[in-house]
């Protein structure tokens, strides 16, 4: 069977690593078909959109897709995100945001004395509802008197389906769940955020769960990340705690995403964490890490493990052994990096 995936290179940096994913994965050979969708913010410009109007359906259309980043200084970033990214998690569902924040040997971690033993967390991110609901408005513009309402949205149905789903992954792996709210502060949200964790957590006596209030997380992660597991948390939260994240496994070029809606037949959508990246755009040197990671994600979704494996094997490789991007203290391009991955693949 043809894996179809679409392809969202999309702004900045994004065209630079995801050309290096796609290569990554072209290397193995599989039964696999490209599409190439050209959206975002030079699209905006010419159409007055991110995205075409029949952009879900498209994308529905495929069993994956694979994406860059979005976002360009010319577009207001809250038009970019939300005809973009944010617009396809909440349409397509797909509600929660894997994000595996492990550091790969021969990285330099920004933690003195710390080491790969020491990081590997696996953050679950609700994706689809909280901060980022959308709901809220503005009135009075411009007036002294002009109010800005922007509300968390809170479901049980959403908040449990993240929760179990988190659950499930700890159990697969060290079997401790770390819940981030803000429940001391926040009375309506995180509260019934935390009761459903306890729960959920009656369901699953092999996990050790634990609630930590997010700032305390946050401090926890920098003095002790060898202490998390499986952390699961809202989307602001988790937006917020995974670009921290990503900086201890080595920086926002390291680190990869997974968009899924676990059980439902919906495509994935799989992207580096780091952003269109419009400072180093154009030079050749983003590293390519996050992306190629991601798309080793992809693999694993369509159901080709073995290849999944294989990418990751030869992407831990690669970081061991060279050549690898300034960020990551080298000084090679993008396509270095991408070529010695595809390289290694065949090592
Ligand atoms: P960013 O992640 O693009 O950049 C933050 C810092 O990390 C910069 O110093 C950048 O040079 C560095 N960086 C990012 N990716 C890198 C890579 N692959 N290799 C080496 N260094 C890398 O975040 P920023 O600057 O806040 O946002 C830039 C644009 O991207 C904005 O328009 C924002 O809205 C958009 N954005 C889009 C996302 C998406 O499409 N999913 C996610 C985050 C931001
Ligand atoms: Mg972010």
């Amino acid at each position: 069977m043809t894996h179809r995936i679409a392809l969202l290179s999309g702004d900045g940096v994004g065209p630079e690593v995801i050309a290096e994913a796609r290569q990554v994965v072209d290397a193995l050979g599989l039964p696999l078909e490209w599409t190439e969708l050209p959206w975002g913010s030079a699209y905006y410009h010419e159409h007055g959109a991110m995205m075409p109007d029949d952009a879900l359906d498209v994308l529905g259309a495929h069993d994956a897709v694979l994406m860059g980043a979005m976002g360009d200084p010319s577009v207001p970033d809250h038009v970019s995100l939300w005809g973009s990214i944010l617009h396809i998690r909440q349409r397509l569902d797909l509600w929660a945001n894997e994000r595996p924040a492990r550091l790969l040997a021969g990285i330099p971690c920004p933690l003195a004395g710390r080491g790969p033993a020491d990081v590997d967390m696996l953050f679950v991110r609700e994706n689809t509802e909280g901060e980022y609901a959308g709901v809220g408005g503005r009135a009075h513009r411009t007036l002294p008197s002009e109010v800005a309402l922007e509300t968390s949205v809170f479901t049980r149905t959403g908040v449990e389906r993240v929760v179990r789903h988190a659950f499930v992954l700890a159990e697969r792996r060290r079997g401790v769940l770390t819940s981030a709210t803000k429940s001391n502060a926040s009375r309506f949200g995180y509260v019934l955020w935390d009761e459903v964790v306890e729960e959920v957590a009656a369901e699953h006596p092999g996990v050790r769960v634990e609630r930590v209030l997010v700032d305390a997380l946050a401090a926890r992660m920098v003095r002790d990340p060898g202490s998390l597991d499986v952390v699961v948390a809202s989307n602001l939260f988790a937006d917020i705690l995974t670009d921290l994240a990503a900086a201890i496994q080595g920086g926002m070029g390291m680190a990869a995403s997974a968009n899924v809606a676990p059980g439902d037949a919906v495509p994935g959508l799989f992207e580096p964490v780091h952003g269109s990246a419009p400072d180093i755009a154009g030079q050749g040197v983003a590293n390519p890490c996050g992306a190629i990671w991601s798309a080793s994600l992809l693999l694993e979704h369509v159901g080709e493990r073995d290849a999944a494996a294989a990418v990751m094997r030869a992407l831990e490789d690669v970081c061991r052994d060279g050549p690898r991007t300034r960020d990551v203290g080298g000084s090679s391009s993008t396509r270095e990096v991408g070529d010695a991955v595809v390289a290694a693949l065949s090592g």
